[in-house]
């Protein structure tokens, strides 16, 4: 007997900041029907569409919505040091709602990778044989998860990373945009590897890894 539910017909968007703008561009290539916007925001604002789409209201909306039907992407970026993204996902989750994974016509997922519910693949990400994503995982632009990657959930792979082969990520990491991550290592949960480091040692939970910046000097007259 197939047990697996059905996939909901329509999606609503949660959120309308640059994430969600990014997935909505991502779902019309997909050619994903989104019906409209939840956002506190927009609602004050007193919008009626947001990018073509119609703006349903705030949070509330969700008592409203019939899970069965909907499906919702999760639009909220996840930043260091809030935990919007994951809480708004578990209150949904907790209320019936799926999100379903979203892969950027433009991204390769191998055959062999596992995605869970709700991760985010965008445009021109690679994933490779038998890396895992766990639930609400954003793997974000031009990002690359190499083989055996086991990332947690709630994870945000920023553009441009590179996580080489059999590298393992627990719950709520972040990784920077650009940041290079050697084959074999193990990321804490919450932890944060800044843009453009280079990791060549295991970074425990809630560790915060920075590399080299550039350094702003000015010109003198001469
Ligand atoms: C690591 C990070 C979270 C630190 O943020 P923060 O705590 O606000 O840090 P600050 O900007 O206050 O900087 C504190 C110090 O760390 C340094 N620093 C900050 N980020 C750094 C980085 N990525 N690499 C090296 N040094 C860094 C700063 O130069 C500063 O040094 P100083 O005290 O000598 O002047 C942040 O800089 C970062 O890299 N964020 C990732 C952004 C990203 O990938 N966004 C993608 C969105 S899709």
């Amino acid at each position: 007997m197939n047990t697996k539910p059905t996939e909901p017909q329509s999606l609503v968007m949660l959120g309308a900041g640059g994430h969600a703008k990014v997935l909505l561009s991502l779902a019309i290539s997909s050619g994903l029907q989104v019906q409209g916007v939840c956002d506190p925001e927009l609602k004050r604002s007193g919008a009626s569409t947001w990018r073509g789409i119609k703006v349903l209201g705030g949070d509330e909306v969700l008592e409203l919505l019939d899970c069965t039907d909907v499906g919702l992407i999760n639009g909220i970026g996840q930043v260091v040091g809030s935990s919007l993204r994951q809480s708004i996902y578990e209150r949904a989750v907790g209320m019936g709602f799926r999100f379903p994974v979203l892969v950027h016509p433009s991204a390769s997922v191998d055959a062999s990778a596992q995605l869970a519910e709700g991760v985010q693949v965008m445009a021109g990400a690679v994933i490779q044989a038998d890396a895992s994503l766990g639930v609400n995982t954003i793997v974000n632009t031009s990002a690359s998860v190499d083989h055996d990657c086991s990332v947690a959930a709630h994870v945000h792979i920023a553009p441009g990373v590179t996580l080489c082969g059999s590298v393992q990520v627990a719950t709520g990491a972040f990784i920077g945009a650009g940041a290079t991550v050697i084959q074999g290592l193990v990321i804490g949960e919450h932890a944060v590897v800044g843009a453009g480091a280079v990791m060549v040692r295991d970074l425990p939970a809630r560790g915060i890894l920075l590399g080299q910046t550039a350094r702003c000097r000015t010109l003198s007259d001469e």
